[in-house]
């Protein structure tokens, strides 16, 4: 059986529904989770779906998914502009990692357009929202499937 897919999730995401609808929409991470399961399943794929609003947490998560996951979906909310540490995690992975946004982070303020993770992502998806997480199952089932090919 496939390793599971981790679903990565940062700060006050767990607001989702509720904060800022305008920006980040009216479904709830729980929502999310859904969309996100269903996609997975129909490529053969469980997901560990976690949120924290902690950057040691998430960095304890990236260095369990190196042994635990097939690949990493990450969407590390305000840490994605601030954190070295999550790069370093990401990079010492060395799984496949699409990074995610719900909003378009490059219509927003000026700071957000910079991304510390990304130098450790195979991928970037924003400005979609809820739908950018299935996107990123599917590409990062394609990408699984080619290197074990
Ligand atoms: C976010 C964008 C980040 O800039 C912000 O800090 C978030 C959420 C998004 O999903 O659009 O918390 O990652």
């Amino acid at each position: 059986m496939a390793k599971p897919i981790f679903v990565l999730n940062g700060p006050n995401l767990n607001l989702l529904g509720k904060r800022q609808p305008d920006v980040y929409g009216t479904a709830t991470l729980e929502d999310v989770r859904k969309r996100t399961e269903s996609r997975a399943q129909q490529h053969g794929y469980r997901i560990e779906f976690r949120q924290s609003n902690h950057e040691g947490q998430l960095v304890d998560w990236i260095q369990e998914a190196k042994e635990a996951a097939s690949a990493i979906i990450i969407n590390a909310a305000g840490y994605t502009h601030t954190s070295v540490a999550l790069l370093d995690a990401l990079q010492a992975a060395e799984l496949p990692v699409i990074e995610v946004h719900l909003s378009n982070i490059f219509r927003r303020d000026p700071f957000r357009q910079h991304s510390y993770i990304s130098l450790g992502a195979h991928g970037v998806i924003c400005g979609l929202g809820a739908k950018g997480y299935e996107l990123a199952v599917e590409a990062l089932a394609e990408i699984v499937k080619s290197q074990n090919a």
